[in-house]
């Protein structure tokens, strides 16, 4: 039986969507490792075949029926964008696919979830949102406009759902996964966005992980409706 830190848990049932690439992959790892079962929905299921997990086919762009086992324990939802432009040059269409991937992309696979998530009676769920909220940031706006409307969709439902399901977002800055690539792919531009936090240093995707792997477990039983500012300080201190 796997450990819940001190408690002794139930191996628990995971939605993980996404789930093949930097944060998304990392969690899985995790999860995995402690003893649970995840249950993966993603765009690219092959990459997941390494980890011996038969995942469903999910685009977030087009999101289509998906299937879960009776009860899930916990749901985590990673697909995301990162499309930095001016907002004189931002399209509908820009706002549109942010939101879609983002937002809706979301909404439609934790409707599918919902029975199953209620059948656990203690359920889990953690959706991503970005620093960008929290601080506003130049070429952030389309971003910044479909993650601030997670966040508040998380809190809505954190209301309609208590006490049986609790819902709680992360918002991480700029973390070093294949997202995040064209923005650290030189050691100028790494020793740059690491100077930019007080804490000198961009997230690693084990840093989001294990905070996933906190808030779907038993300890983080008493917080719900909550945005957790994984940001190396960026949108709450200065340095100065
Ligand atoms: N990295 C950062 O700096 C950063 C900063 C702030 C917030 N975040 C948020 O953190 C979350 C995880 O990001 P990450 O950095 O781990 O990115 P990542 O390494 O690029 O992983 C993104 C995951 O989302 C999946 N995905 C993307 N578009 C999808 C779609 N249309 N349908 C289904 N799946 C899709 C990818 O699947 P494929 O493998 O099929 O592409 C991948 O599994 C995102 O919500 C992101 O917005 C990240």
């Amino acid at each position: 039986m796997p450990t819940d830190g001190n408690l002794k848990v139930m191996s628990k049932h995971i939605a993980i969507i996404g789930g093949t690439s930097g944060i998304g992959r990392a969690t899985v790892a995790q999860l995995q490792a402690d003893g649970h079962t995840v249950h993966a929905a993603c765009r690219t299921p092959e990459k997941l075949a390494d980890l011996e997990i038969v995942a469903q086919p999910f685009d977030a762009a087009a999101p289509g029926p998906l299937t879960w086992p009776e009860r899930l324990d916990g749901f985590v939802y990673f697909p995301g964008s990162i499309s930095l432009k001016p907002f004189h040059r931002l399209t509908p269409e820009d706002f549109q696919r942010d939101l879609q991937v983002n937002l809706f992309g979301a909404i439609a696979a934790l409707q599918s979830a919902l029975p199953a998530l209620k059948a656990s009676g203690n359920a889990s769920v953690v959706l991503f949102s970005t620093v960008a909220v929290a601080q506003g940031m130049p070429m952030h706006a389309s971003i910044a406009a479909a993650k601030g409307a997670v966040e508040a969709l998380a809190k809505s439902l954190a209301a309609e759902w208590a006490p049986a399901i609790r819902v709680n977002v992360i918002a991480p800055s700029l973390t070093d996964t294949p997202l995040a690539g064209a923005l650290l792919n030189s050691d100028l531009k790494k020793e740059a966005a690491a100077k930019r936090h007080p804490l000198q240093q961009v997230g690693r995707s084990e840093d989001l992980a294990t905070l996933v792997a906190h808030l779907l477990s038993g300890h983080s039983r008493f917080m719900t409706g909550q945005v957790l500012h994984v940001d190396g300080g960026l949108s709450s201190v200065r340095t100065f």
